[in-house]
């Protein structure tokens, strides 16, 4: 048995976790008709030996939901849902945050509900493909630049979704501002053309989000408000590597002023030894807890917690086939094999049916 911090309690805001273990928030597009069901809250409750559960992005809007069954958190049946989740979490002594994912322009009319638009800061498509419930894996369509005064009912809804969700029992929410959504599309040149205040300068790129902050903590309180970043992961086009440690400086300076219970730092692409400056960095720009996340194995999430790169470390994928995941690292049994085509999709194949280990 492996005897380390990482297994340990660790206190995050008011909450005292069982280890410092995050799983991370998985898109599994299982929510049919974008509600939280049953066959979720089971899932989350057989994972609920994280320290934290982060759940998967979750649309604060029907704007938001350009995938397919992706869940929403918004309508009093999306809440109903979620409560049933976190009710089974609860019942297992676990904690979990909502990941609050606006989707942007990362989406497709044919996947939006009734009253959904495809919006973004500007008019800019993204350059690949997406699956749709009838036409199939298609274009992305250019969405239509949001008005001064819609940004203003974006972040509104932000708020409302925040304030809803904590009422149905959730511990806090995590803000997606990584991988290119919505927020991640504000602070991206390639993406924010605008010419108001939420566009040009690195400041006024950074307003929406820190507005979003700063608005759900005068609801919800800084305790229950965190973020998800990714600096080098933007799916579509990086920033210029000069302009995202100006950019990162300036959004984490904010953050410590603001003091969102904690920064998660995620990194989904090849050349993960780019990353490390930028993470110290980060460690000395803000003071509070930082989840990093990122294709972490036992070895390699001991070295970041001991080398004060991170408090906490978020597996993603390992849980998937993992349900068992914190159990299975610190005692060193070996992880299920994933199925990738069950990744996505409805039913419980490859979501809630895979094994638990024997207890050694
Ligand atoms: C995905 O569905 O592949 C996905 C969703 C949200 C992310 C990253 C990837 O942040």
């Amino acid at each position: 048995m492996i005897e380390h911090k990482l297994f340990e309690p660790y206190k995050l805001g008011d909450l005292l976790l069982k280890n410092r273990m995050a799983m991370a928030p998985l898109t599994r597009c299982r929510a049919k008709d974008n509600i939280p069901n049953s066959l979720m809250a089971e899932y989350y409750a057989q994972r609920a030996n994280a320290g934290l559960l982060i759940a998967e992005g979750t649309s604060p809007s029907p704007n938001g939901l350009g995938y397919t069954n992706i869940p929403g958190s918004y309508s009093e049946a999306q809440m109903q849902g979620w409560a049933q989740v976190c009710k089974a979490v609860k019942e297992n002594q676990g904690h979990i945050f909502l990941q609050m994912m606006h989707t942007g322009r990362v989406g497709h009319t044919d996947n939006l509900p009734e009253g959904g638009e495809l919006i973004a800061p500007s008019a800019v498509a993204n350059p690949n493909m997406i699956s749709t419930y009838n036409l199939g894996r298609v274009p992305y369509p250019v969405p239509r630049a949001l008005t001064t005064e819609e940004v203003k009912t974006t972040i509104d809804e932000f708020t409302f979704s925040a304030e809803k969700s904590i009422e149905a029992g959730f511990d806090g929410i995590e803000i997606h501002c990584a991988h290119g959504y919505l927020p991640n599309q504000f602070l991206n040149p390639e993406t924010n053309l605008r010419e108001d205040n939420y566009g040009g300068s690195i400041q006024k790129r950074c307003r929406f989000v820190l507005e979003v902050m700063e608005e759900m903590i005068a609801k919800i309180g800084k305790n229950k408000t965190a973020i998800r970043i990714s600096p080098f992961s933007y799916f579509e086009k990086n920033m210029h590597p000069s302009e995202i440690k100006e950019t990162y400086k300036y959004l984490l300076t904010a953050f410590n002023k603001l003091e969102p219970v904690y920064v998660h730092l995620s990194f989904m692409g090849e050349n993960e030894d780019a990353i490390y400056d930028l993470w110290k960095d980060i460690r000395k720009w803000y003071s509070g807890t930082i989840i990093v996340c990122g294709s972490y194995t036992t070895e390699k999430a001991i070295l970041a917690i001991d080398n004060n790169i991170a408090d906490m470390v978020a597996f993603g994928r390992d849980y998937i086939h993992n349900p068992d995941l914190e159990y299975r690292l610190q005692n060193n049994i070996p992880l299920n094999e994933g199925d990738k085509s069950t990744y996505y999709g409805l039913g419980p194949e490859g979501y809630t049916d895979y094994p638990f280990a024997e207890k050694v």
